[in-house]
């Protein structure tokens, strides 16, 4: 811009400014500094990276291990299990599954986990499979309502799981102890294993067509795998090795 003014002018003019105090240079519009100065932007600070604060580490096997022990009764060990809160499968069902029949029976069965029917129910074994179930038992002249061979019923997982699934490995851990404390009350003679899932969980071995019919010994009792009814009836003609484990369950009962 043309001001007209020589060099000398110019520097004199703008060390005079200087002396009067100007410290900025004069800009192309006017700025009002009486006006409320705007907002200034927040210094935009390096993100803190929050350090996560860790959750305690829980062991559900061992919670699981002191609320069974702490049970001293079925109905105690029934409210344990109510009470436990770190299964999953707990949220997807309707009931808790706990047993039926007789506690003083002298013959535990040991099933696998409630279906649809037992899950509505809040029993094992009603739907088919127990319904078949009962009627094996009944061959040899056991049944859950039975006076003089009465039998009591439970199952390795006390809750439904999805689909009917079969329970993870860590949901078996978990509620074994419970299994283990209810076996403990109840104190049968005998342990009959229903399928996979309890010999997996009882005897830490799985292939019920290889084990069935094959006494052994676990948590200081006699046990007897047998075939699960839901697999004879999709098998009928195991029926025939089933109804021999039967047999070989009277024998032994009949000592
Ligand atoms: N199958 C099982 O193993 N348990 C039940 O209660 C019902 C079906």
């Amino acid at each position: 811009m043309e001001s007209g003014l020589s060099y000398a002018q110019a520097k004199a003019l703008l060390e005079w400014q200087i002396d009067l105090g100007a410290t900025e240079a004069i800009a192309e519009t006017p700025v009002n500094r009486y006006e409320a100065p705007a907002k200034q932007p927040k210094p935009t600070k390096t993100p803190v990276v929050a350090t996560p604060v860790e959750a305690p580490k829980i062991d559900p096997v061992q919670i699981a291990r002191e609320a069974a022990q702490q049970a001293n009764s079925l109905d105690e060990l029934k409210a344990a299990m109510a009470a436990f809160e770190h299964c999953e499968l707990k949220r997807g069902a309707r009931n808790l599954v706990f047993s039926d029949g007789d506690p003083s029976a002298r013959v535990m069965i040991v099933g696998e986990a409630p279906g649809r029917d037992e899950d509505i129910q809040g029993k094992p074994f009603v739907g088919r499979a127990g319904q078949l179930l009962d009627a094996m038992f009944s061959a040899i002249k056991h049944g859950r309502a039975e006076a003089e061979h009465p039998l009591y019923i439970t199952n390795v997982m006390p809750w439904r799981p999805p689909n009917n699934r079969e329970p993870s490995p860590e949901e078996m851990a978990m509620m074994m102890p419970f299994l283990e404390r209810h076996i403990a009350l109840a104190e049968p003679e005998i342990l009959v294993l229903m399928g996979n899932v309890p010999c997996q969980a009882v005897l830490g071995r799985k292939g019920i067509t290889k084990l069935r019919g094959t006494w052994s010994e676990a948590l200081g009792l006699p046990v007897l795998p047998m075939c699960h009814p839901a697999y004879l009836l999709r098998q009928p003609l195991a029926k025939r090795e089933a109804w021999a484990d039967l047999l070989s369950l009277q024998a032994r009962l009949r000592g």
